[in-house]
């Protein structure tokens, strides 16, 4: 029991939220607290979004007290001190529009009362999200699957600090939780996540035994990260979400795919973690991934030199010729040397000058219409420089190579692909191919024995979908745009959605936000927070806000470290 709606003429209650008083012994009343109120047949769940301490007295009369107390032998006198929270509704049966009628009696949600939480989202579409913050038993939250893989809605966004936030990590454990949904339901969903730093992703397959492992190696983790009160917590956490078979950390395969000269491929050493070697020749992607690749993306790219791309490889189509990173560069170089006019009489002509004849025996690249020596020198440079930073995730010198397949994206796995080590070209550019593959192959439905739904994890978005005019977002666009008609999802993390596309940002139909400055909180982006933007920048690791299109208002969670961390 914490205290009573307040139903006053300072404070009326509203249908989306109210104040309610805190009886001297109630403890523990801070924002993030989850409670209910019921009367009438009704039941309301809310979430504490503001509170006040305050006397009837003014600061003038607690000063001239403390002073007058200061002087003489008796004690300062405390005026009562009053305590009311604002709470604003989460969820309620019957579903009404109305504010709570009377001053109902207010206490602490149970695990039992979660049901009301839940009751929008049928039992065989709950995916775990994390467990409500303030509680003193787990009491889970769900996702809605159809709200977040599709097809009703889809995409999350997770923002916050760089080592603060635990976007990342929450990143894996939701992986975690979809991948155990689908297995439990049999539907046939991957999970595909880019690794861009570091080790990050490249061990999860390296995680405690068993819980019992998994405990031990909790505890140290805790001391070792100097926050030894969370280790019971999150091993209450862990034993919670097992025993109810929300996650099966310990049951779900890794498949790795990364590049020859990848310096992690030590960590996948062991047997059972098998991973396939990964590379692109010209062939193995489009003119578009190409153009992704080439330039980056805060720059406008020259129209003459995006037509003359367009040209040459076209061209090389129409005459069924395949070629390599390499050939096409000489082939721009060729371009670069001669006028087209110059090519065509030296190739035309029946008495050819010895300059002709060097010409004849140079020029081997397709004959096009028109083109511009300026231009194709511009293109070599680049395809240049390309070639020469590339680190491995290319091969310059065959056609086709191994470009990752979608039927090598395998269901009920985290497939992760490995980014990290890679020049900024070569990234975009095997994100883009591998986005492409996949929304095509969901597209043909090409699926029958692979997955259904397939949901992508892309970590710094800001390099894939800058806010800035530019080329290589249009893939990541498009996803979110029609993604959740094809169960294709996207998970994208950035530290500042403030520098995210609008429009990729605006179709993430759950946002998730960890510890952030208030500057970055301040944005018109994160308005749907309402109160709660005040405690964003005083979250903690493993402290997160969640807004889902389920719930009425945005809802603070807590999630226990994934097990491939504590190692
Ligand atoms: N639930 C959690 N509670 C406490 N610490 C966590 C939790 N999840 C991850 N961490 C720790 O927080 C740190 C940052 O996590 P990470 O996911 O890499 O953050 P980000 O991706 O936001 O930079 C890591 O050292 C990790 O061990
Ligand atoms: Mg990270």
């Amino acid at each position: 029991m914490i205290g009573y709606v307040i139903i006053t003429h300072d404070r009326p209650a509203k249908p989306d939220g109210f104040w309610f008083t805190i009886e001297k012994n109630a403890e523990n009343v801070q924002i993030g607290s989850y409670i209910i109120t019921e009367g009438d047949g009704q039941r309301i769940i809310g979430v504490v979004e503001d509170e006040e301490y305050y006397s009837v007295t003014d600061a003038t009369s607690q000063y001239f007290s403390e002073i007058m107390a200061s002087g003489g032998p008796s004690l300062p006198t405390y005026p009562i001190v009053i305590k009311i929270a604002k709470a604003r509704i989460v969820a309620r049966e019957p579903s009404l529009s109305v504010p709570p009628k009377s001053r109902w009696p207010v206490r602490f949600l149970n695990a039992k009362d979660a049901e009301v939480l839940h009751k929008n989202i049928p039992d065989d579409k709950r995916i775990l999200a994390g467990f409500l913050t303030g509680s003193s038993e787990p009491v889970p939250v769900y996702y809605h699957a159809n709200f977040l893989l599709g097809d009703q809605a889809a995409h999350m966004n997770i923002g916050g600090k760089t080592g603060l936030a635990a976007k990342t990590s929450y990143g894996v454990f939701i992986a975690q939780a979809v991948l155990s949904w689908a297995k439990k339901h049999g539907e046939p969903t991957a999970v595909v996540m880019f690794n861009v730093k570091r080790g990050d992703l490249m061990t999860l397959h390296k995680i405690p035994k068993n819980m019992k492992d998994a405990e031990e190696k909790i505890k140290s983790w805790a001391k070792k990260t100097g926050q030894p009160d969370k280790a019971e917590i999150y091993i209450n956490l862990w034993n919670s979400a097992i025993s109810t078979e929300e996650i099966d950390p310990f049951g779900i395969e890794v498949k790795y795919f990364t590049y020859p000269t990848d310096p992690y491929i030590k960590e996948l050493d062991n047997a059972k973690y098998r991973y396939r070697l990964y590379r692109y020749g010209l062939n193995d992607i489009t003119v578009h991934e190409l153009l992704a690749a080439l330039y980056s993306p805060h720059e406008e790219i020259p129209m003459t030199q995006v037509n003359h791309v367009y040209a040459y490889l076209e061209t090389m189509k129409q005459m069924n010729r395949q070629v390599s990173f390499k050939e096409m560069y000489t082939h721009m170089h060729q371009y670069a040397s001669y006028e087209p006019r110059e090519v065509r009489d030296a190739l035309s002509t029946r008495q050819p000058t010895p300059q002709q004849i060097v010409i004849r025996s140079r020029f081997n690249a397709p004959l096009l219409d028109n083109w511009h020596i300026s231009v194709a020198g511009a293109i070599e440079r680049r395809l240049g420089g390309f070639m020469d930073r590339a680190r491995g995730a290319i091969d310059s010198t065959s056609p086709s190579c191994s470009p990752i397949k979608f039927t090598d994206i395998e269901p009920y796995k985290i497939n992760v692909i490995q980014l990290y080590g890679l020049t900024d070209s070569e990234k975009r550019l095997v994100v883009n191919a591998v986005l492409r593959e996949i929304s095509d192959g969901l597209a043909v439905g090409e699926s029958q024995i692979g997955a259904k739904r397939i949901m992508i994890l892309i970590d710094e978005l800001n390099a894939y979908a800058p806010k800035t005019k530019s080329p290589i977002k249009e893939q990541i666009i498009d996803i979110t745009a029609r993604g959740r008609d094809l169960q294709l999802s996207m998970i994208g993390i950035q530290q500042f959605a403030s520098g995210i596309d609008t429009q990729v940002y605006g179709n993430c139909s759950t946002k998730v936000i960890g510890n952030s400055d208030i500057a970055e909180i301040n944005s018109p982006l994160y308005k749907y927070l309402g109160e709660f933007s005040r405690i964003v920048p005083l979250l903690g690791k493993g402290e997160l806000i969640i807004y889902h299109p389920m719930y009425a208002s945005p809802m603070p969670v807590i999630f226990p470290v994934p097990l491939h961390e504590v190692m």
